[in-house]
């Protein structure tokens, strides 16, 4: 995959003093957005759950550069994301929420560039994802 890694970085670290208003932002967001996607989370700890999205998107930052352990950590999280009810239809709504939420911090430093560079990025994390997921046939057509 080939993404803009100093732009991604640049942004994550404007956004880290605020990381966890961030993160709130982004469920508070997604759930008003797409109430069938919350449902899933209906049992979920979301202070705990909020602290593992923020660990996550870490991780996916500190590893831009390290593609192998960047490709098996998120081919697991894809795995165990089949147990807690997640499509693949529901990747590109976690997609557009999560871009939204950077617009929304990044104010007047949010550009097209980096826009681009954002998209690029979820598009490579969630095709890893959904490679590790294996869903079946069914799942799939579903999205179409
Ligand atoms: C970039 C994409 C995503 C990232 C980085 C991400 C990250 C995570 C992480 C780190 C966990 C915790 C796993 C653990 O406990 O070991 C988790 C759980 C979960 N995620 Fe995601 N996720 C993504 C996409 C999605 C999507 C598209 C959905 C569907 C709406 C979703 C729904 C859930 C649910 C329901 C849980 C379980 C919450 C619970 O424990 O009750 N995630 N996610």
């Amino acid at each position: 995959m080939s993404l803009n890694v100093e732009l991604l970085e640049q942004s994550f670290e404007q956004i880290k003093p605020s990381a966890n208003e961030f993160v709130s932002t982004f469920y508070t967001t997604l759930f008003e957005n797409y109430p069938d996607a919350a449902s899933l989370f209906a049992n979920t700890d979301m202070a705990k759950q909020k602290k593992k999205l923020l660990n996550a998107l870490v991780l996916v930052i500190q590893n831009l550069r390290k593609p192998e352990v960047l490709n098996s950590a998120l081919r697991g999280l894809g795995a165990k994301h089949i147990a807690y009810g997640t499509l693949p239809e529901h990747y590109p709504l976690v997609g557009i929420t999560l871009i939204k939420t950077f617009e929304f911090y990044l104010g007047k430093d949010w550009t097209p560039e980096l826009q681009q560079a954002w998209a690029d990025a979820y598009d490579a994390i969630a095709a890893l994802m959904l490679e590790g997921a294996s869903y079946s046939e069914e799942a799939i057509k579903l999205t179409l």
